[in-house]
């Protein structure tokens, strides 16, 4: 059965995946001070309004305790003065018990016809007030909340002797309670912002702890990635980051060693080719010496004899045999010839690479349908032999490469020395590199030019493109 995806997995995947990425732009740094600046803050806020809720709960339940106790005692002692209608001792009561609590806004006394028999509210009573609160005669006492301009107030009316004699009004203000709850929350959240503070300075340590050896590890990083293998971090602690550390400069120490081992190996081998090269070089020399002393000799010596042995002939028949055998002889002594001189040209060791050249170029345009212009700048005076044997050997295999791969009508070959380098240029007008050709198994030819001038610590270049011909950029420092 097939498993079905649930809309909410692709969303929360999605969701993640942009988490991380917004998470991940920022710096360590940021992220651990974002945590601890986050923790604080949300710990200090929570505790301040949790605990301003609670204190201002208990501080107004105090004060409607304290709005009740206090109505009771003005009505308990206002009984006998209104008995004896001493309104006087009645407003000097109600004065006192404002004067010796704080929080009392006012107290009045009324009779039970509803009128004020006495209150602390100076020239003008508000007669609305009247309205807002009321007792029954057979309540122990009521209380509401009042909204007043100066803020909430808590108004107990209790009744006077039973309620014969009256009610007596107290109303208590929540404004200190108020002023309390606000100083103690102000003081909490200024406790917040010290503790972000000393939190960010130490977030700010901490992270400069953390990130001092990454930044160490990843500086060192970017040195080995340019090839520098000395690098050696400093691990600061025995923490996961410490063994990081550790297990780098192991890399780093593997990675030296084998670039050693690669440094020694590519030694070896250059001068193994070294060798051969030049081992070659002297085989085809002597192989070339010897076609041209010996063989030739031979072959022209036997011409020399056939001619003589032609002219002492008396019989036709044999004289033309004679003569097609020293057709025969001849035509080898050509081949001879230009084998030696593919081996290796004698002129190239006795006049020098300009004549070399010219004189393969010249056999080249005989063998060959092709158009091939030389120009030689700056060669007045003779290389260095080996110079000479690697620049004529690349130019050699580069127009065999012609004449085999280009399909070209002309080839042209600019040899120049110039600020103590030898430069070579071989173009082509021919199909140009095929794509994926010429780094293939076995493709000798390319790879000897290439190496044949990185021999001599110079450097080979092919540019190509299908059906645009082809260059080649020869440079060795002389
Ligand atoms: N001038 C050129 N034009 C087009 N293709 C070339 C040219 N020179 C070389 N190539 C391509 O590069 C390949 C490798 O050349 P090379 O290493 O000399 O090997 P080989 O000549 O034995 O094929 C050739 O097979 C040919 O496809
Ligand atoms: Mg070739």
């Amino acid at each position: 059965m097939p498993i079905n995806h649930s809309p909410f997995t692709t969303h929360n995947s999605q969701f993640f995946t942009h988490f991380w990425r917004f998470a991940g732009s920022f710096s360590v740094r940021t992220k651990i001070m974002g945590i601890v600046l986050a923790l604080v803050v949300l710990l200090g806020v929570g505790i301040t309004v949790q605990v301003r809720g609670v204190l201002t709960q208990a501080l107004e339940q105090r004060l409607q305790e304290q709005s009740i106790s206090v109505a009771r005692d003005v009505a308990a002692r206002a009984t006998d003065l209104i008995l004896i209608n001493d309104l006087f001792s009645l407003h000097q009561l109600l004065v006192e018990t404002q004067l010796n609590n704080p929080d009392v806004r006012y107290a009045f006394v009324i009779d039970p016809n509803g009128t004020v028999l006495a209150h602390t509210f100076g020239p003008g009573f508000p007669r609305d007030l009247l309205a807002v609160n009321s007792v029954l005669p057979t309540d122990h006492h009521q209380t509401v909340l009042l909204e007043s301009d100066e803020g909430p107030v808590w108004d107990t009316a209790v009744p006077i002797f039973d309620g014969q004699a009256g009610v007596a009004r107290v109303g208590l203000s929540e404004e200190s309670m108020l002023a309390t709850v606000s100083a103690l929350t102000g003081q909490m959240l200024l406790t917040t912002v010290m503790v972000s503070a000393v939190g960010i300075a130490a977030a700010t340590l901490l992270t400069w702890i953390v990130t001092r050896p990454i930044i160490d590890l990843k500086r060192a990083a970017e040195a080995v990635g340019q090839g520098d293998f000395q690098q050696h971090v400093t691990p600061w602690a025995g923490d996961e980051i410490g063994e990081l550390a550790e297990s780098f400069n192991v890399m780093t120490a593997d990675l030296a060693q084998a670039e050693q081992e690669r440094v020694e190996r590519e030694h070896l081998r250059s001068q193994l080719l070294e060798k051969v090269i030049t081992a070659q070089e002297e085989e085809r020399r002597r192989i070339a010496r010897e076609l041209h002393d010996e063989t030739g000799q031979a072959l022209t010596s036997l011409m020399v004899r056939l001619q003589m042995v032609n002219q002492q002939c008396p019989l036709p028949d044999i004289k033309t045999q004679l003569d097609e055998i020293r057709g025969l002889v001849a035509h080898t002594l050509d081949e001879v010839h230009n084998l030696s001189v593919e081996l290796r040209p004698s002129v190239l060791d006795d006049l020098g690479l300009e004549a070399a050249l010219s004189r393969y170029v010249h056999d080249y345009q005989n063998r060959f349908p092709l158009e091939v212009d030389l120009v030689v700048i700056g060669l007045e005076e003779r290389l260095p032999p080996p110079v000479e044997t690697a620049v004529y050997r690349i130019i050699q295999e580069s127009l065999t490469n012609i004449a085999r791969h280009a399909h070209a009508t002309t080839a042209s070959i600019l040899v120049e020395q110039r600020n103590g380098r030898l430069r070579a240029i071989i173009e082509d007008n021919g199909v140009g590199f095929m794509r994926g050709v010429g780094n293939q198994n076995g493709r000798l030819g390319l790879y000897g030019m290439r190496e044949r001038a990185e021999l001599l610590n110079g450097t080979l270049t092919i540019e190509s493109e299908p059906g645009r011909g082809t260059s080649i950029f020869v440079e060795v420092p002389l």
